[in-house]
């Protein structure tokens, strides 16, 4: 699905999801966990951060200067509205060129969205805005093969892909970064995260 498509869809969304998120503690244990990886803290990104600003939340806690991109602009005003002190980019991530070296970038639930052919670039960018030890906190479809899928919520449908974890490990690999964590933390769901850090 174009990224332009998905944004559309996400300004339906938007006050639902932040209605649902702003208090949810899904995924922050693993933000936690990651975080405890980091040994400088200067700025972070939470990508495709949707409208509730949880994550920023934490990084902001542990003393990121923390920034948030997504190219849904309703989830990017309705964010901003909570945040007003955050720099927030209303980017699609496949054409935005990170302005500098992030200690810490997350892109929980997010990057799955991207057509299979922007896995790879996307990856890349994320590993080369990485500073020195920097880490990046992602989701992705588990299993071995590249896949596929479809899914609704609210009415809108989307659509979803992964290059398999395999992949993911050797394109890390290929941009100077190390796996620190992998774990299917949803099982039997096919829900994986991976905690890597540059080197
Ligand atoms: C499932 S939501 C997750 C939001 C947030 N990470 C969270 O966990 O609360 C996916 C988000 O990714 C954003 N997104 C999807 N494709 C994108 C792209 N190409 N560039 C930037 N943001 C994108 C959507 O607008 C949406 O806000």
């Amino acid at each position: 699905m174009d990224p332009n498509d998905i944004a559309v869809r996400y300004d339906q969304v938007a006050r639902w999801w932040q209605s649902q998120h702003q208090d949810s503690p899904y995924g922050i244990a693993q933000l936690e966990q990651a975080i405890k990886f980091t040994s400088k803290r200067h700025s972070a990104l939470d990508l495709e951060c949707g409208s509730s600003g949880r994550f920023i939340n934490i990084l902001s806690k542990h003393g990121f200067q923390a920034e948030g991109l997504d190219i849904s602009g309703a989830m990017i005003n309705l964010a901003k509205h909570l945040h007003p002190e955050i720099t927030f980019y209303r980017e699609d991530i496949c054409c935005w060129i990170p302005p500098k070296p992030y200690s810490f970038i997350s892109a929980w639930d997010s990057t799955f969205h991207l057509p299979l052919n922007k896995q790879e670039p996307v990856m890349k960018k994320l590993c080369d805005a990485l500073e020195p030890n920097g880490v990046l906190l992602f989701t992705c479809g588990g299993g071995h093969t590249i896949s596929e899928i479809s899914g609704a919520f609210q009415g809108q449908g989307f659509e979803y892909s992964t290059l398999g974890v395999d992949a993911f490990l050797e394109i890390l690999t290929k941009n100077h970064c190390t796996c620190r964590h992998l774990e299917y933390d949803q099982y039997p769901e096919n829900h994986v995260y991976i905690i890597a850090q540059r080197t």
